[in-house]
């Protein structure tokens, strides 16, 4: 048997996908409220409104257009935005815990919106209606034994310290998420015990590596962000590790492999080199506690370095996390020669490899890549492994109140099986909870026909539709899968 008898098997969402209720329970603002529909084609923009009252849109590409003075992010008449609504978990969440419960799910990854429990972030005391929403959630989840893994920060800063001090590229977030993080792992005592700071906490340095004609103007505020996030993680475990020593928490990492596209020496270094800095860099400080030795290679080719105070070092090193997670969808090629073969996927895009099939959206299959990314990983860092998010994205078509959607069940399949053999090898995987077990809003094009679930929901990209959950094909596959403990995979 490959899998351990307590392996998690389950599934994922995030707040801010899946949730709505945007304006109820005293919830605050959050960037996504105002985020606009897009497509493979069309990129997502956030709206705004300046001073004199005329309005506009910017592209949101990864959030570094900057407002124009003095204008404020809001909803604009005429737009669509998806996530006010998601998928309307909000009130819910009962139906659909029910039927994640029916698949035999055993863990369910989900994150708590910091702008529910602190509205704006600065707050003194927190909001008791988020509490109580969520403690909702983790009381139903335990009558179905279903253990929660609950990420602190999907995404979702409240909009005001995104506006007021520029998100965590200001320290003084720092502060203000370690209070809301302390509420949270206290108030959740004997609920909750598996925690994630952040959400694919790597995808901003990723994009220097995957974006070059961004330039360097950014690098200062990415890599400045991205210390300030490895604090405020940091604190978050060393607290619950003082306060609570039964959790264990974790970092999430989005996961992505690539390999050089030829024996070029120049190819092998490149590659090399985009692990250090889309994957390692991140791994390295939240597992480790320091920064690699390579970091200096990357401050230098990135021409900034993050302002490191005295007290982070001790931060760091006491606030290493317990276990690794990450996100995988595919994988990336390197390489220094001219190549016109491109690919679109959203954090993956770049050159075509030959050897691999791509979805609709531009993103490779590629289960191998799996198994390679969890032996590289669990061979240098020796800790607890789970994978938080795998999943293919797809157009479902309803036919006879169902989903024939076998090209999922096989995108999975593959994948498991590939997780397998990693385990074989020595990895110890604890745990695979898909991405988007029930449909939800896309982050990267805010489309609701990109799906990911076992459970389709009715609603279309304009955001028509009954809102009605009908369960796919993979529905039963998975229950299966899950009953077997991932032997029947057929
Ligand atoms: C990850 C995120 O990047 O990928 C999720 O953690 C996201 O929030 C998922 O939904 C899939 O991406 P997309 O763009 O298909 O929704």
């Amino acid at each position: 048997m490959s899998f351990d008898k307590n392996f998690f098997w389950g599934g994922a969402i995030a707040a801010n996908q899946a949730e709505g209720g945007y304006k109820e329970g005293g919830k605050g603002e959050i960037l996504h409220d105002f985020l606009t529909a897009g497509s493979v084609e069309k990129r997502r923009k956030v709206t705004y409104i300046n001073k004199d009252g005329s309005t506009g849109e910017l592209d949101y590409s990864f959030g570094f257009e900057e407002l124009p003075e003095g204008a404020k992010i809001g909803e604009v008449e005429g737009y669509y935005y998806p996530n006010q609504e998601g998928i309307d978990f909000y009130h819910r969440y009962k139906e659909d815990i029910a039927l994640l419960a029916e698949m035999g799910f055993k863990m369910f990854r989900m994150s708590i919106s910091w702008a529910r429990i602190f509205p704006n972030g600065i707050e003194e005391a927190p909001n008791q209606e988020g509490l109580d929403f969520y403690r909702g959630i983790f009381e139903e989840l335990k009558k179905y034994n279903i253990e929660p893994l609950v990420t602190l920060h999907h995404f979702d800063t409240p909009l005001f310290i995104e506006e007021k001090l520029g998100g965590f590229s200001n320290r003084k977030a720092i502060d203000l998420f370690e209070k809301y993080t302390k509420t949270v792992l206290d108030e959740y005592e004997g609920l909750v015990k598996y925690w994630l700071t952040f959400n694919e906490i790597n995808i901003p340095i990723a994009i220097t590596a995957l974006y070059k004609e961004l330039g360097t103007k950014y690098n200062k505020k990415i890599l400045q962000t991205l210390h300030n996030e490895f604090i405020a993680s940091a604190r978050a475990v060393k607290y619950a590790h003082k306060n609570h020593p039964e959790y264990m928490m974790g970092c999430m990492i989005a996961g992505m492999a690539s390999y050089p596209l030829t024996p070029d020496p120049n190819d092998i270094l490149l590659n090399r080199y985009n692990w250090e800095k889309m994957t390692f860099y991140c791994g390295d400080v939240m597992v480790k506690g320091k920064y690699g030795t390579y970091a200096k290679r990357i401050w230098d080719e990135l021409k900034a370095k993050p302002d490191i105070e005295k007290q982070d070092f001790e931060d760091l090193s006491e606030g290493c996390v317990d276990m690794y997670t990450f996100s995988y969808y595919q994988t990336s090629v390197a390489t220094t020669h001219e190549n016109k073969d491109r690919v679109s996927g959203n954090f993956s895009a770049g050159i075509r490899n030959e050897y691999l099939e791509y979805s609709d959206w531009g993103w490779s299959y590629d289960p191998k890549g799996l198994r390679y990314y969890l032996e590289v990983i669990y061979d240098r860092y020796e800790k607890p492994i789970m994978v938080v998010e795998n999943g293919l994205g797809a157009y479902d078509k309803l036919e006879d109140n169902t989903i024939y959607d076998d090209y999922r069940i096989d995108y999975m399949r593959g994948h498991i099986e590939e997780m397998k053999i990693a385990i074989d090898h020595g990895v110890n995987l604890i745990g695979y909870t898909s991405w988007g077990c029930i449909d939800l809003v896309s982050a990267g094009t805010g489309e609701m026909s990109k799906r990911y679930g076992f459970i389709y929901v009715d609603k279309d990209d304009e955001g028509n539709g009954t809102l009605k959950r009908y369960k796919k094909k993979s529905f039963e596959w998975y229950k299966k899968v899950i009953e077997s403990n991932g032997q029947d995979l057929d």
